[in-house]
């Protein structure tokens, strides 16, 4: 019923099982997108005739959708970027020099790990990283050691593990870090496509989102930045649209979020991000999550009679993405055989290296639902997954 939604399953047999990776696009959504291409195509913030009115008016209309769907307190508050990881950047270069330490968690995806290594933030030199147990569960013992030792950090830790599907406690992360005057900012790539986030409830700093891995459009996402934390946000590209005053000795910048913004942004993009959230208010999350605690526990209970299974963490706790593998057979193989069943699923590290490495693995096979998957997609799965199985052993 949900998959006419959305055009891809029309077009496709797949079985798609990749959504931590990305998530199929509504109808609505690449309907607003052609629909600025086709009708009103022009660039915002800029030139005063009708066109360019209405796209920018769609544009900043978006703005008020994200700040709205996220409970944020002001619109200047949310700046657009091109996903998590450019807002990751984003944040690590404006704030990485003004705190002595880095806190991160063991299940960090590399785009929380890099960009701290490119501001000279490494182990023993201004990175701390908090444990985890052999369950995948955050250490809060170790972590309040950890900003007892390095009071007013930077936490940066992300929402629900893009490889594991585990979810962080991340408001009772926040009120601990506050505890200490650190401040928090949460990856929330993995978030908005499963549970709803509220920015006044969590009392979080800055949280990251993602259109496309929320049903929106590749190449967008925002940063959501508290109020207060506006005037230490540097801008780290400048350009067109961010800029009050220019001579050539000089350049004042506008107030956020447009000096944020430099250069002509993905307008088709961030119009399609803010249908996506429509999409998913009229859903309403309490559907969304009740079709998927049901899809993910019978995954669990069907990928459990699976012979030589291995998995990494309870399902209490995780959402979304499932990571397995099976003694004595390659995940690199599993992925290749079912593949040529029509399953979509993902292979390897998952972008997540340390915690592969603490594991003793070099990477796994990862189920990744969506709301809009069933109970045929996963037998389809478990019966690919058996063959593979089967063929891999004889
Ligand atoms: N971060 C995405 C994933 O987990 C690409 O697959």
């Amino acid at each position: 019923m949900i998959k006419s939604d959305f055009p891809y399953f029309a077009n496709n047999n797949t079985v798609y099982l990749d959504n931590a990776a990305t998530t199929q696009k509504p109808k609505c959504v690449i309907d607003s997108q052609i629909e600025y291409y086709e009708k009103y195509c022009a660039n915002t913030h800029r030139s005063n005739f009708g066109d360019a009115n209405k796209a920018t008016q769609k544009f900043e209309d978006a703005r008020k959708t994200i700040k709205e769907f996220i409970n944020a307190s002001k619109i200047e508050e949310i700046i657009f970027t091109k996903g998590v990881t450019e807002s990751i950047n984003f944040i690590a270069s404006s704030f990485a020099k003004k705190f002595k330490t880095i806190i991160l968690s063991s299940l960090e995806h590399h785009s929380n790990i890099v960009p701290w290594h490119m501001q000279k933030r490494s182990l023993g030199d201004g990175l701390e990283v908090v444990k985890c147990n052999e369950n995948l569960d955050f250490d809060f013992i170790d972590f309040e050691k950890i900003l007892k030792e390095n009071p007013n950090s930077f936490v940066s830790i992300s929402h629900i593990s893009n490889a594991f599907g585990k979810i962080h406690d991340i408001k009772k992360i926040i009120a601990i870090a506050h505890k200490y005057n650190a401040v928090v900012m949460i990856d929330g790539a993995q978030s908005l496509a499963h549970m709803k986030v509220d920015m006044q409830d969590l009392d979080v700093d800055f949280f990251a989102i993602s259109a496309h891995k929320t049903f929106g459009p590749t190449g967008v996402g925002a940063i959501y930045v508290k109020e207060k934390y506006l005037k230490d946000v540097t801008a780290y590209q400048t350009g067109g649209a961010t800029i009050h005053e220019v001579d050539f000795n000089n350049s004042t910048l506008l107030d956020s979020p447009f000096k944020f913004e430099a250069g002509t942004q993905n307008i088709a993009g961030i119009i399609g991000f803010a249908e996506a959230l429509k999409f998913i208010s009229n859903i309403g999350y309490k559907k969304i999550e009740s079709i998927e605690i049901d899809l993910y526990t019978y995954l669990n209970e069907e990928l459990q009679k699976l012979p030589n299974i291995i998995f990494y963490n309870e399902i209490e706790d995780s959402i979304g993405s499932r990571s397995f593998n099976f003694k004595n057979i390659v995940h690199d193989d599993i992925g290749i055989l079912v593949d040529k069943m029509n399953i979509a699923l993902r292979v390897g590290h998952h972008c997540a290296q340390p915690i592969m490495k603490q594991l003793g693995i070099k990477g796994t096979i990862r189920v990744s639902i969506g709301f809009y998957n069933n109970y045929e997609d996963i037998n389809t799965l478990i019966k690919a997954l058996k063959k593979a199985i089967n063929m891999l052993e004889n």
